[in-house]
């Protein structure tokens, strides 16, 4: 088959909401085999279940084709997870869907960098982590960044930000780091218009586009509760009814994961040394309280 991103194998590492999601999208969109892999089988088997639970509710809409399910359904292979990373040998591509952690990141893009061919891109969808940093450590052990092999190792790294919920949601942004080739770029950029999404491009600074509008937005929201402006449901109904939001800040927070928010707010405080972006003292609390959002149960709303 030729197709401009050129991806016969995808390996999508993290089987979380949003490691789900590419995986469906990659599978029933751009219609490529998927290798699934999370450290935790029972986080691949949830992932699987509610894969599922999407590609039926597709069929009973009458939006794709019974066979269209069962061909997206067997697209998607969960990795031996005896294999762990060398699961993925064969994909000529990876997209990583892991929690906020560059020194994880930076360990697993070393692996991958080690175990896959070297044409093979290696992809993060990292909503605010530096791709520079990350594609610095795609380098081969002994390899200095300068050299052609360390330059071209390093070029095949690039952002590709999927948006939650990923099946719904139209936007990738691409984020190319200082080393990211053209090449990369547009194989890329192909794959995500393959998997049926519009694709906007930022350079690789914290949050990139989106997180480094959406998250000051969201913090304010917090700050405004914090300091008793208003209640949350008014502050979530001005901006639903007054704005046409879809979510209100505080609902859309504790749909993100309020660990990933500040995960995101703290690489933007970081990164840019500018007081605008410190997180609220109110949501680090509640991630300390381990109060994470609609994920576990408890956020800014209950959901027990
Ligand atoms: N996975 C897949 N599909 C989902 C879903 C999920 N987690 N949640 C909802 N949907 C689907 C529903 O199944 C429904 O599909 P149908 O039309 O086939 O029934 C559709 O979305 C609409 O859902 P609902 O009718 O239940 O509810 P809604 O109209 O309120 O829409 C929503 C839900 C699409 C999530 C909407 O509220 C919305 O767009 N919210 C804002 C989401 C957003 O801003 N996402 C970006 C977050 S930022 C991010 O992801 C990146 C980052 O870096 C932090």
């Amino acid at each position: 088959m030729s197709i401009a991103h050129g991806i016969r194998t995808l390996g999508v590492l993290g089987a979380g909401q949003m490691g789900t999601g590419i995986a469906l999208v990659s599978a029933l969109r751009a219609k490529v085999p998927v290798l699934l892999y999370d450290q935790s089988q029972d986080q691949v088997k949830k992932g699987l279940a509610f894969a599922e639970k999407l590609l039926e509710k597709d069929v009973s809409k009458g939006r794709i084709k019974s066979e269209e399910a069962k061909e997206a359904r067997e697209r998607i292979t969960p990795v031996d997870p005896s294999l762990g990373l060398k699961g993925f040998r064969d994909a000529n591509m990876v997209i990583e869907a892991v929690s906020e952690n560059l020194s994880l990141k930076q360990t697993i893009f070393s692996t991958l960098a080690a175990e896959l061919s070297p044409d093979a891109i290696l992809a993060s969808n990292t909503s605010s982590i530096s791709i520079t940093k990350i594609a610095a450590s795609a380098i081969p052990k002994g390899a200095s960044a300068a050299s052609e092999e360390g330059k071209a190792s390093a070029g095949r790294v690039v952002g590709l930000h999927f948006f939650n919920p990923v099946p719904v949601m139209k936007l990738v942004e691409l984020i190319s780091a200082l080393q990211t080739t053209k090449d990369t770029l547009d194989r890329a950029r192909s794959f995500a218009v393959a998997c049926g999404k519009e694709v906007t491009t930022s350079n690789d600074v914290p949050g990139f586009v989106s997180n480094a509008l959406l998250m000051p937005f969201i913090n304010e929201a917090i700050m405004c509760l914090e300091k008793g402006t208003a209640t949350r449901d008014d502050i979530d109904t001005t901006l639903k009814l007054g704005m046409n939001h879809p979510m209100g800040p505080l609902q859309l927070a504790d749909f993100i994961g309020l660990d990933t928010c500040l995960a995101i707010q703290k690489t933007l405080y970081e990164g840019t040394s500018d007081s605008k972006y410190r997180p609220s003292i109110l949501l680090e609390r509640m991630v300390d309280a381990g109060w994470y959002g609609k994920k576990s149960g408890k956020g800014f709303y209950d959901y027990q």
